[in-house]
């Protein structure tokens, strides 16, 4: 191989490694076994010649990593995930490093694991089963592990991007929700299929789904019985739901993020949990991963999971495909398949930026 190519991690499947070595690159794929590398770890993958280099979300590629890369002669980083906030692309930009990420195939993947926390916390999967393998079942009772319908009440999703949209679609289609959505740009597919698919009910004689854009975030805070976070983690997402936030959400709220953990205030949202046992979280995503903020393991009202929404086979292979292809199309010349620096962030309400 003419190119050296580096992926700080071995990846689900084989195409994309076969598309590097059919196409002139030699692959290097680290296989250190402690989980998250440090920049010194990377710098010391990138060595004196790389050309381009498959990353994961979480190594934090800034100044010092690009400015490595850029000397050894490499053009292209792939982030394997859709998500960039670990990516300062300024930075890239500067040393002339193309920067990739992989939207597209995770999308229903991540939107179902939003819908599944979503069923999860209203009907209480997560305890009810702690509570059958504990040996406390004795028998049924009226009362027991009493939920939430979810048909007729409202899904709110913040952020209708891709994975948001999908989400609504799956809430309203699979269990006739009502829908509120919050997004700068307006969601022109969710709205046309939530509309025609109203019209559907309607002519088979059921009660149609109502849905509408609120004009601010605070309105689908306020009117959402479930409320999923899609956003893009940026300074202007930071903590976008916060304690004064999370008081305006209805008492037996259900409230999930699949997208980055610190669009939450992990701190108050801990602190909310123990005030309003009815209020519910499912939670795949954490302020500061691994970690998890004290109390939030032991509330029997936070579903918690490790990050692991885009996780299915189709959509794994697909993301190290797709980050392989972005790299082998840099250095080939090829227009970067995505293109970070293109993909505008889409919500920048005014949370508080870090100070
Ligand atoms: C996963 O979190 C991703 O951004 O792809
Ligand atoms: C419950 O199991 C029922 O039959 O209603």
């Amino acid at each position: 191989g003419k190119y050296r190519v580096v992926s700080t991690k071995p990846m689900p499947g084989t195409r994309w490694i076969n598309l590097l070595i059919q196409n002139d690159c030699r692959l290097e794929i680290c296989t250190e076994k402690k989980t998250i590398l440090s920049v010194e770890d990377i710098i010391a993958l990138i060595g004196d010649k790389c050309d381009g280099v498959i990353g994961q979300l979480t190594e934090d590629w800034g100044e010092e990593l690009f400015s490595a890369l850029s000397k050894a002669g490499g053009k292209a980083f792939s982030n394997m995930a859709v998500g960039y906030n670990n990516v300062n692309v300024d930075a890239a930009n500067k040393y002339g490093v193309a920067v990739g990420n992989t939207p597209g195939v995770l999308t229903e993947t991540t939107a179902e694991l939003a819908a599944s926390l979503s069923l999860a916390a209203a009907r209480r999967i997560v305890e009810a089963d702690e509570f059958m393998r504990g040996g406390l079942y004795d028998g049924w009772l009226p009362h027991l592990f009493v939920g939430n319908l979810l048909k007729g009440q409202t899904v709110g999703v913040i952020g209708a991007g891709r994975i948001g949209s999908a989400y609504a679609r799956m809430m309203v289609e699979g269990f006739k929700m009502n829908l509120i959505y919050f997004d700068l740009y307006q969601a022109t597919r969710l709205e046309k299929f939530v509309t025609a698919y109203a019209a559907f009910l309607k002519a088979s004689g059921e009660t149609p789904v109502a849905w509408k854009r609120a004009s601010t975030m605070d309105e689908v805070l306020q009117e959402a019985d479930v409320i999923s976070l899609h956003p893009v983690l940026d300074k202007t997402t930071y903590h976008l739901v916060n304690k004064e936030r999370l008081a305006k959400m209805k008492k037996e709220a259900i409230l999930i993020n699949c997208s980055r953990g610190p669009v939450i205030d992990e701190a108050a949202l801990v602190e909310h949990l123990k005030q309003n046992p009815m209020f519910r979280v499912g939670l795949d995503v954490f302020e500061e991963e691994p970690y998890m903020k004290p109390g939030l393991a032991e509330l029997k009202n936070a579903i918690v999971v490790p990050h692991i929404a885009s996780a299915s086979k189709w959509t794994r292979e697909g993301m190290a495909t797709l980050a392989a292809l972005n790299v082998l199309g840099k250095i080939k010349g090829y227009p970067v398949w995505f293109d970070a620096n293109r993909v505008e962030p889409f919500l920048n309400e005014n949370a508080r930026p870090p100070s």
